[in-house]
C-alpha cells in the first residue's frame, strides 16, 4: 500500500508491503521453536546451516528456467548503484549452487540446510506471499538415490514431529534432461492435437511450456489431457531403475506416498525425483507445504562441473497454517521464569537481581520507569511468568526476596536472595516431574 500522507504536522505511515506480514511476539515464538526443531531434524543428519546474500546476480536465477514464472513474473530484480543487475532471491536452492561452484566444497555429499526469506511478486492470497520463508536442505555431490529417500523422510519425519497427521507425500521422476526433452515432444504433438479443448490460458503454453499444462486448475483443462502421455512412459532404463529405487527407499523407511504422474514443478531445474508435501488440512490451491527434487544438470549450468543434487523447501507460513488446521504445534514464545518486582526506595534491585537470574539461566524480566508496585504487578502478571520476586526497602535490610508463584495458591514467602535461583530451580523441576505447567 503506498504511503498516506497525512494533512497537519502528523507524519506519514507506513504499512508493511503488499503480500509481506510482519511477525511479532508473542506469535514469532513459534516461528523460533519450529526453526530450532527444523535444525535439529537435519543437523542429526549431518546438515550444515548455510546463511546467503538475499541478492544475487540475476544471472544465477535465470538458469532455473527461463521459461518459469518464478523467473519471468515473479522476480525482484534491479539494477543498483553501481548499474549491477541483481534480484532478490525467488527461491533458495540456486544461491547454495551458487556457493558450492564458487567455494568448491571438498566434502561429498555437501550437505547444508537454510532459513531463508524468499521473495516473488506473486498475486497474495491466504498462504501465498510476495515475501515468505523456507525451511531448506540441499545436498550436492551424489546420484545416490538413497539421498532423494533421505530428503523426503527428513522432511516426513519432521511434520510428523510437529504433530501433522493429515499429510501426503507425493512423487514422479522427470528423469534425465534428455528424457525430459523426448516426453515434451510427445506431450507437445498431444496438446497441438488436443488444443481446441484446452482452457485459453493453457493453449497459449502448448508451445512455450507444455509441461505445465500438466498441473493446470482448469477442470476443462484436465479432462482434456485425461489420455496425455505420462512422463514414466518416456524414462529411459536407467531413469526408471532410479525411480524404482527410490519408492523401494521410501517403502524400507515406512514413507507412504503416491505416484502422481501429473506432478510437475514451478521450477526447471529438476531431474529424476520430483516430490510435494502436500496436507489435506488445507485449501487445495495452498496445500503444497513442502516440495523438491534432484537437480543433477543446475550445478553445470552455474558454471561448475557436471555434478548432482537434491533437496527441498518447505514454507514456514505454510507449515503454520497447517498445524493450525490440524490444531498442533500451538502456542508462542516459551514463557518467563521470574518477574522481578522492585518496590525499594532506591529502585536498584530489579537491574542487578534481573541479571543475575539471567546469568543463572533464567528467563527473567523487569519493568522499567520507576513504575508503582500495581502496574509491576500487572506487567508480571501479563509476562507470563511463573514467579514473582519482589523486593522493597524491609527485604534489601534482610537480603531477602518475596517469592510468589503466581500460577500457585501458595502466598509470599521471604526467600534468601542468595538461594533464589536454586529455590527456583527445585520448584521448577517439581513441575518437571509432576507434569506442571513447566513440565511439558
Ligand atoms: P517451491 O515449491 O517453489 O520450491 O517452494 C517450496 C515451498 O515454499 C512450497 O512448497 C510452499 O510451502 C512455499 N511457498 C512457495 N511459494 C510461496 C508463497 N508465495 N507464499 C508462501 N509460501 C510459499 C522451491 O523453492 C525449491 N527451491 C525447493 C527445492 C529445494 N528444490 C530442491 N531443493
Amino acid at each position: 500500500m503506498s504511503p498516506q500522507p497525512h494533512a497537519g504536522d502528523r507524519r506519514e505511515t507506513f504499512q508493511a508491503p503488499k503480500g509481506t506480514h510482519d511477525v511479532l511476539p508473542p506469535a514469532s515464538g513459534r516461528w523460533e521453536r519450529l526453526i530450532a526443531s527444523f535444525a535439529e531434524t537435519v543437523g542429526r543428519a549431518g546438515y550444515g546451516l548455510v546463511q546467503q546474500p538475499m541478492f544475487e546476480d540475476v544471472g544465477v536465477f535465470l538458469r532455473m528456467g527461463e521459461g518459469t514464472d518464478v523467473v519471468t513474473k515473479e522476480l525482484y530484480d534491479f539494477d543498483d548503484r553501481d548499474k549491477r543487475r541483481l534480484a532478490l532471491r525467488p527461491e533458495g536452492t540456486a544461491s547454495v549452487v551458487r556457493a558450492y561452484v564458487q567455494h568448491r566444497p571438498q566434502v561429498v555429499p555437501w550437505k547444508v540446510w537454510y532459513a531463508t526469506p524468499v521473495f516473488r511478486h506473486e498475486r497474495p492470497q491466504a498462504g501465498r506471499y510476495r515475501q515468505h520463508h523456507q525451511l531448506g536442505v540441499e545436498a550436492i555431490g551424489s546420484a545416490d538415490p538413497d539421498l532423494d529417500v533421505e530428503a523426503m523422510s527428513l522432511l516426513g519425519d519432521w511434520y510428523r514431529s510437529l504433530g501433522l497427521r493429515q499429510v501426503r507425500l507425493v512423487v514422479n521422476s522427470m528423469g534425465t534432461p534428455a528424457d525430459r526433452v523426448a516426453y515434451a515432444a510427445r506431450l507437445t504433438e498431444f496438446l497441438r492435437a488436443h488444443a481446441d479443448e484446452l482452457a485459453e490460458v493453457d493453449r497459449e503454453k502448448v508451445e512455450t511450456h507444455p509441461l505445465r499444462v500438466l498441473d493446470s486448475k482448469s477442470p476443462q483443462t484436465q479432462a482434456a489431457i485425461e489420455g496425455a502421455p505420462t512422463m514414466l512412459d518416456t524414462l529411459s532404463p536407467d531413469s526408471v531403475a532410479h525411480f524404482d529405487r527410490v519408492q523401494a527407499g521410501l517403502r524400507a523407511v515406512g514413507l507412504d506416498h503416491e505416484v502422481d504422474t501429473r506432478l510437475v514443478r514451478g521450477l526447471d531445474y529438476y531431474t529424476h525425483t520430483l516430490f510435494e508435501f502436500r496436507s489435506d488440512a488445507l485449501e487445495a490451491a495452498q496445500n503444497t507445504i513442502g516440495g523438491g527434487g534432484r537437480y543433477d544438470g543446475l550445478v553445470e549450468s552455474l558454471g561448475g562441473p557436471p555434478t548432482p543434487g537434491v533437496g527441498f523447501g518447505s514454507g514456514i507460513e505454510r507449515v503454520l497454517l497447517t498445524c493450525d488446521a490440524e490444531g498442533v504445534f500451538g502456542g508462542g514464545a516459551a514463557p518467563l521464569d521470574v518477574f522481578v518486582v522492585d518496590v525499594s526506595t532506591e529502585r536498584t534491585s530489579a537491574l542487578d537481581l534481573t541479571t543475575e537470574l539471567r546469568r543463572a539461566g533464567l528467563r527473567a524480566d523487569r519493568a522499567f520507569d520507576g513504575r508503582s508496585m500495581k502496574s509491576q504487578m500487572k506487567s508480571a502478571d501479563r509476562s507470563g511468568a511463573r514467579w514473582v520476586a519482589i523486593v522493597g526497602d524491609d527485604e534489601v535490610a534482610a537480603g531477602t526476596v518475596g517469592l510468589r508463584d503466581l500460577r500457585g495458591e501458595t502466598g509470599q514467602r521471604a526467600v534468601g536472595r542468595a538461594s533464589l535461583v536454586d529455590e527456583i530451580r527445585s520448584a521448577t523441576a517439581d513441575d518437571t516431574h509432576t507434569g506442571g505447567p513447566h513440565g511439558a
